[in-house]
């Protein structure tokens, strides 16, 4: 062990996800030819009006300091966003730019939580969570759920869990890795709890526009439009990764109160500074050009969807449920547990998921690493083919267990 490394930096644990990603990595720079469902970013490009608005701001100079916070120019196109869809009365001082919603994230954490602390969060959960918590030596609380709750919590179990050291439930709507969304009555119902509570509810909207045909989706900022009292305890994150395939340019918001976004931002001035000013410039284009290309890849989304919960529906002993957005299904291959090929036992879905990996080629997230064992998360930010492929490898591996 290094001398004198902290306590805190010694509780991370890596990102699985990434591990995976880098194992994948290697084996094709070996030449083997892997299916990844591991990928947590969309296989577009970027839409080319914003890649332009990025060369534009290199061209223009737009390459030095901004404010911290982020340009005020970037925080009123976030403002009118949410202003148009929500009907919010958003500000700028409301909105902190950071380098990604991940880093957003870890802001509120390092504002928000300490020794002592609680923090609810419902498993399966985006491996980050916990991990953030932790590193600011608060406690996460687990909130169990699985399919047969659709992967929802309710206020009656959110109840049982508030202690007087609770301090924040973090809610992901739509969820990595279930790909469920919260309706508008259930989130209202969270939201009256959490307030009557006196805690802060952070919710984490970074897949809202990857929703699907028929399913409703709510900000839970909609509720503050009749209400503005309700910024006492609300903090959204959100960014421009997902939704416009800008997972490299590292651009993520919060949108809180005005005194916790100030607080926010101070703090960020001592650490980052601001996010990448050219990559500021992209994302207001982002959020107010054409909207175009997000429909294209929503509806691509969309299919890849129906095809892979086809084909794993068709699986004997698998059970899921269809996600409603996002880009992840979350099925449940427990049936495939303590089977085992060539004598070795399959005792988990870590083993299960190596297994896969090492047989049929095929990459897959064991559910341990989102606090759910036994599940498996598949990305379908992948071609069609590959879903084709991929499903159809990973059967046949799977009808070699016994
Ligand atoms: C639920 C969730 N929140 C936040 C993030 C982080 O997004 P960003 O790339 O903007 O940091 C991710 C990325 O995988 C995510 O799945």
């Amino acid at each position: 062990m290094l001398k004198g490394v902290s306590k805190r930096a010694l509780s991370i644990s890596p990102s699985p996800t990434l591990a995976l990603d880098a194992r994948i990595k290697k084996m094709r720079i070996e030449g083997v030819s892997v299916i990844s469902f591991g990928v947590g970013e969309p296989d577009f490009d970027t839409p080319i009006n914003i890649k332009n608005a990025g060369k534009k701001a290199i061209d223009d100079g737009f390459t030095k300091y901004t404010p911290s916070q982020g340009t005020e120019s970037l925080r009123q196109a976030i403002c009118d966003f949410y202003n148009r869809k929500w009907c919010t009365q958003l500000k700028p001082t409301n909105i902190v730019v950071s380098n990604g919603a991940k880093h957003s994230l870890f802001n509120i954490a390092m504002v928000l939580f300490g020794e002592g602390d609680e923090v609810l969060i419902p498993a399966p959960y985006w491996v980050s969570y916990p991990e953030q918590v932790i590193l600011m030596g608060a406690k996460p609380i687990f909130i169990k759920t699985d399919l047969t709750t659709d992967f929802k919590i309710n206020v009656d179990i959110l109840k049982d869990c508030i202690t007087d050291k609770t301090k924040a439930l973090i809610l992901n709507s739509p969820c990595n890795p279930t790909g469920i969304v919260y309706n508008k009555k259930e989130l209202q119902e969270i939201l009256n709890l959490v307030v009557q509570k006196g805690l802060y509810l952070i919710v984490d909207e970074i897949y809202d526009a990857l929703v699907y045909n028929g399913i409703e989706y709510t900000s839970v900022l909609s509720f503050v439009s009749g209400n503005p009292d309700l910024m006492k305890n609300i903090i959204v994150v959100n960014g421009v990764s997902k939704t416009y395939a800008m997972t490299g340019w590292r651009i993520g918001y919060t949108i809180s109160n005005e005194i916790l976004a100030k607080i926010i931002g101070d703090m960020q001035s001592q650490s980052t500074s601001n996010p990448c000013s050219i990559s500021q410039k992209a994302a207001e284009e982002a959020l107010s050009g054409s909207q175009e290309a997000v429909k294209i890849m929503v509806e691509a989304f969309q299919k890849r969807r129906d095809l892979i919960s086809g084909l794993l529906s068709e699986i004997d002993g698998v059970k899921l449920k269809k996600p409603d957005g996002s880009f992840y299904i979350f099925p449940d291959f427990s049936s495939f547990i303590n089977t085992s090929f060539k004598g070795i036992k399959i005792q988990n879905t870590i083993k299960l998921c190596e297994y896969l990996l090492e047989e049929a080629k095929v990459g897959v997230v064991p559910g341990e690493a989102f606090g759910a064992p036994g599940y498996m998360r598949f990305s379908f930010a992948t071609s069609e083919d590959n879903i084709i492929e991929g499903i159809k490898r990973l059967k046949e591996a799977l009808k070699k267990l016994n």
